[in-house]
Order: structure tokens, then C-alpha cells, then sequence
């Protein structure tokens, strides 16, 4: 039987937060030492970056409490799948994993599991799991990672099985938990929670609850920590970033607008690269796009999310923008900045789409020429409204549309790609390809993805540490510098050759 706990979590004792990942820590010293090893854990993340921030979190108090990173779930005593709802089959991809789990937990009785994130919000999944799934130990909500120690101290020593999940995020500003960055080159900041947005296709406000930005003061400390811990490029987190301070006005003293957040992040000079997601189209203003012009180091990109390029439909969605405020965004952008990249998320197939909703979907595509694009198909969403609407599209239709769709992007990501080859670039290094231990993967500072190559004249010169048995080192590699001459354009990615390394840019 799981205990359940109150959706209404009215107090957080943050000091007792401490004290509970103290007392983990010597329970799990004792393990320790009766295992002749350390305990371990895994994180499996799915979803939007502020999921991955979350999980950095959890990593955080796990570390912290002695549990060392594992490299899969067979390796974990400790399993967490931090959940996304926001289409379809990121619900399908959990009840995969759960399938692996359970047989783990059969093997060993003594494995914790642990669900977390957005669909954990929803009753639906809850009961599933409870019905089928209930070897689970532990199930909390994005709003629970702050009382994790308490859950965890629960769950791990005293054998409990508890389901959190409460409703708001109340508690971003108390609690200081720490945390276990996954990488060492681009910095999270979550900087604002929830959505009050509420566009008709989309789960995230009933998962993520009301806006609630957290404080400047406590934004520009973290930044300040990241520097001195060597990050040179951050990225602000928010579902709907550029509202940051919206629900600060008139209630705090001092900047509770995302410009002026965005300028005093960009005055730190040690930072070359800011980025930030999402922003959305309906709380861009002029002086935003100012700043964007003024500051070289926040990136010249913008992924601004545009879902349809129809007047009916993004009325029907409830976005708050249309095609004419759209393209004149884009415009000011450029003017502002004309080096800057373009990219968008767009979906096919929502309720009522027409033929010629479609076309003005590519007809705006074609005026703005996006750098790249993460396309969709709609998928429709319990709980949400147009999910009730019975003018759904049938597949088929929404098939030939989205092939459409991504022919025409696919074409128009190339081309942008095409018009960089031959310049010479700085590079920041994420690590090396998946698919070759000998190619590096990197970033423009306009965000486009970058296979290098090393020459064999750099590659002599690079000290030993940098290259291991299987390849280059990517562990080396990461957060560094370099340039690279970019040689070949391909649609999701463009090959270069690095020209030199680790320079001081
Ligand atoms: N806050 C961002 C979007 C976050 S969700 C914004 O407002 O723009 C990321 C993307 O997932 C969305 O931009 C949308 O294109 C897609 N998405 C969200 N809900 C979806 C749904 N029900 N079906 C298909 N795609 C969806
Ligand atoms: Fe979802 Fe709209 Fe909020 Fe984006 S702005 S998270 S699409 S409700
Ligand atoms: Fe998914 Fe929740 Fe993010 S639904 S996209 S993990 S806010």
C-alpha cells in the first residue's frame, strides 16, 4: 500500500531538508561498508530541459547523500524515470521502461524505483501504475523535488512507499538543494516555473501549475556560481521564458522584466554565450529585441515557437500572437541582429486544420525561412480543451501534411547551413559524436550543430590526456574552445575541420 500524501503541501522546514540528507548520508556510509561498495543510481530524463534541470537536482541530493552515478538501470540500486507528457509517445516511451524495471525488481527485491515529473501530475498514469506497476517505490511531482531528502529518507531507510504529488510550486525560493550539473559547457537556470498561458493543445500548465519566477537576486547568485565554476555559457530555463517577473510586479522591489534580467545576465563579461528557451511570441517586446542587438553575448538565435502560421488555427490554439505579429518579430530580430538564426516548433493536424490553414503554415515558412525546426503532430492530450473538440483530423491527412511539412523545412534547414560553409567559426565542444570516437560534436554561437574533424598537425600537438584507447577523450574535450573551417552542410548538422584548439576566444 503506498501512503499517499496531501496535494497541499503547506510548510517545507528547509533546514529539516539538510538535515534529512545528513542523516542519508550515514545511513548509506553504513551500506558502504557492509557492500564493500558504494550505493548507486541512474537517471533516465525525458522532456524539455527544465526536466533535465530538475534531474540535475535529484542527482544532486542523491551525490550528496553518498550514491555514486551509475551508467544504466541494470547497474542502479536507485532508478528514477523523471516523466514528460507533452505528447503521446513520451507516455508510451515510460511504460517501456517500466517493463524493464519491474523485471529488475523481480531479480532484486532490494532495488528502489522511483517516477517523478510531469505525468506523475496526472491521475490517469497514477492509477496505472498503482494497478499494474506497483513494485514502484516512490512517485513525486515536479513541485516535490524540494521535500526529495524527506522522500528519499523515507523510502530508502524506513521501507516506506509513498506517492507526493502536490499541486504548486511554492517553494523554488526556500530550498537550496544541491545539485550535480550533467555537463560541463552549458549551465541551467531555471529561472521561472508553471504557465499561465494555457494554449488549448498543450499539457504543461496542468503538469507545471501557475507562473512563479524566481527571484532576481537568486538568478544572478546562481549565475555567479556557474562562473566561478568555470561555465561560460548559460541558459535560462522557463516554459514560456521571457514572461519572467510577470508575477513579481508590484510585489518585489527592483527588475521584474525578462530584458532587464537578460542585460544583467549579459553584463558579466566571463559569460560568451547566453541563451535562453522558450521564449514566446506574445511577450516579446521592443526592448527585449534591443538588448538581444546590444549585447554580443547573448546568442544570436532565437527559437521562438510558432505552431501554425494560421490566423484561424492559432486562435483556436489560444496563442495570443498571429502570422503579422509573427513575421514583424522576426523582422525587428534581424534588423536588430542580422547574424541571427531563427529556429521554431511547429505542429500539424490540430482540430479544424484545413487545407489552407496548411498552406499558410508553409507560406509562413517559406517568408521567414526558419534555420531549423522541431516538427509535430498534434497529439491530443487528456485533460486539455481541444482534445474535447470533434473536428479532429484523421491520420492520413495529418500524414501527407507533416511529410509536406518537413520536406519543406528539411529544404530550408540545408540551405542555411549551406550559406556558413567555408567561414571559420568558434566552436564550444560538447564532447565527441555518437557515432565516431574520433569526431568532435560542437556549437555555434548561433546554435548549429557542428561534426569536427582534427587534423593530424593539431592532433600531435594535443597533450595526452585528450585521447584514450577508444578515440578522443570527449570528457577532455567538453566546455573547451576551438575554431573550426566548416566544409559540408548536411540538413540536421555541417562537417568542419578544426583549425585550432582551445584558444582563448
Ligand atoms: N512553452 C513553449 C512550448 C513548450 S512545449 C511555447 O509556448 O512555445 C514544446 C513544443 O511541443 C511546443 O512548442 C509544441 O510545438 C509541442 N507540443 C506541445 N503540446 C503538443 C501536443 N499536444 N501535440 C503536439 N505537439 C505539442
Ligand atoms: Fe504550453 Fe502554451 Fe504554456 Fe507553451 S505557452 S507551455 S505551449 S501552454
Ligand atoms: Fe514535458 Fe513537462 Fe517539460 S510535459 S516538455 S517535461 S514541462
Amino acid at each position: 500500500m503506498y501512503k499517499i500524501l496531501d496535494k497541499k503541501l503547506d510548510k517545507l522546514e528547509t533546514d529539516s531538508q539538510q538535515a534529512y540528507i545528513q542523516s542519508l548520508k550515514s545511513y548509506v556510509e553504513q551500506l558502504s561498508i557492509e557492500w564493500g561498495r558504494r550505493p548507486t543510481y541512474f537517471i533516465q530524463t525525458f522532456g524539455c530541459q527544465q526536466n533535465e534541470n530538475d534531474s540535475e537536482i535529484i542527482a544532486g541530493v542523491l551525490e550528496a547523500s553518498g550514491f555514486v552515478l551509475a551508467e544504466s538501470y541494470e547497474e542502479a540500486d536507485v532508478s528514477a524515470v523523471n516523466t514528460c507528457s507533452i505528447r503521446e509517445n513520451a507516455d508510451t516511451r515510460l511504460f517501456g521502461h517500466l517493463g524493464i524495471l519491474k523485471t529488475l525488481k523481480n531479480e532484486n527485491k532490494n532495488r528502489i524505483t522511483i517516477l517523478c515529473g510531469c505525468m506523475m501530475t496526472q491521475d490517469q498514469h497514477i492509477e496505472k501504475i498503482k494497478k499494474s506497476f506497483s513494485f514502484v517505490d516512490l512517485i513525486f511531482g515536479p513541485h516535490d523535488i524540494y521535500r526529495l531528502p524527506l522522500l528519499l529518507w523515507d523510502t530508502i531507510c524506513n521501507n516506506q512507499r509513498i506517492i507526493a504529488v502536490s499541486e504548486e510550486n511554492h517553494w523554488h525560493e526556500q530550498t537550496k538543494l544541491p545539485m550535480a550539473r550533467s555537463r560541463k559547457f552549458r549551465g541551467l537556470v531555471s529561472i521561472m516555473y508553471g504557465c499561465d498561458n494555457f494554449c488549448t493543445f498543450c499539457i504543461v500548465p496542468y503538469t507545471r501549475g501557475r507562473e512563479s519566477s524566481r527571484s532576481y537576486k537568486s538568478i544572478l547568485k546562481e549565475i555567479q556560481e556557474l562562473i566561478s565554476e568555470g561555465y561560460t555559457e548559460v541558459m535560462l530555463l522557463g516554459q514560456n521564458v521571457n514572461a519572467w517577473g510577470k508575477d513579481l510586479r508590484g510585489k518585489v522591489e527592483g527588475p521584474t522584466n525578462f530584458a532587464e534580467l537578460l542585460e544583467a545576465v549579459a553584463q558579466n563579461k566571463e559569460l560568451k554565450r547566453i541563451r535562453y528557451m522558450s521564449p514566446n511570441p506574445r511577450d516579446i517586446d521592443q526592448q527585449l529585441i534591443d538588448i538581444i542587438g546590444k549585447y554580443n553575448n547573448i546568442e544570436p538565435h532565437m527559437h521562438l515557437p510558432l505552431q501554425s502560421g494560421s490566423n484561424n488555427i492559432l486562435k483556436a490554439m489560444r496563442r495570443r500572437h498571429d502570422r503579422e505579429r509573427y513575421l514583424e518579430i522576426v523582422e525587428a530580430l534581424r534588423e536588430a541582429r542580422p547574424e541571427i538564426t531563427i529556429t521554431t516548433d511547429i505542429m500539424v493536424g490540430f482540430p479544424g486544420e484545413t487545407e489552407e490553414d496548411f498552406e499558410d503554415t508553409l507560406d509562413l515558412m517559406k517568408q521567414v525561412k526558419f534555420d531549423s525546426a522541431f516538427t509535430f503532430i498534434y497529439s491530443p492530450r487528456e485533460g486539455t480543451p481541444a482534445a474535447e473538440y470533434d473536428n479532429q483530423i484523421d491520420q492520413d491527412t495529418i500524414t501527407a501534411r507533416f511529410n509536406r511539412l518537413v520536406e519543406l523545412q528539411n529544404a530550408h534547414s540545408l540551405a542555411s547551413n549551406q550559406s556558413v560553409i567555408g567561414k571559420e567559426v568558434e566552436i564550444l565542444l560538447e564532447g565527441i559524436s555518437h557515432g565516431d570516437d574520433n569526431i568532435l560534436t560542437g556549437r555555434t554561437a548561433d546554435f548549429r550543430l557542428i561534426n569536427i574533424s582534427i587534423p593530424a598537425e593539431i592532433r600531435k600537438r594535443l597533450p595526452e590526456i585528450a585521447i584514450n584507447q577508444e578515440g578522443l577523450n570527449g570528457d577532455y574535450f567538453e566546455g573547451k574552445y576551438c575554431l573550426v573551417k566548416l566544409t559540408k552542410a548536411k540538413t540536421f548538422s555541417i562537417e568542419g575541420e578544426m583549425t585550432a584548439f582551445d584558444v582563448n576566444l
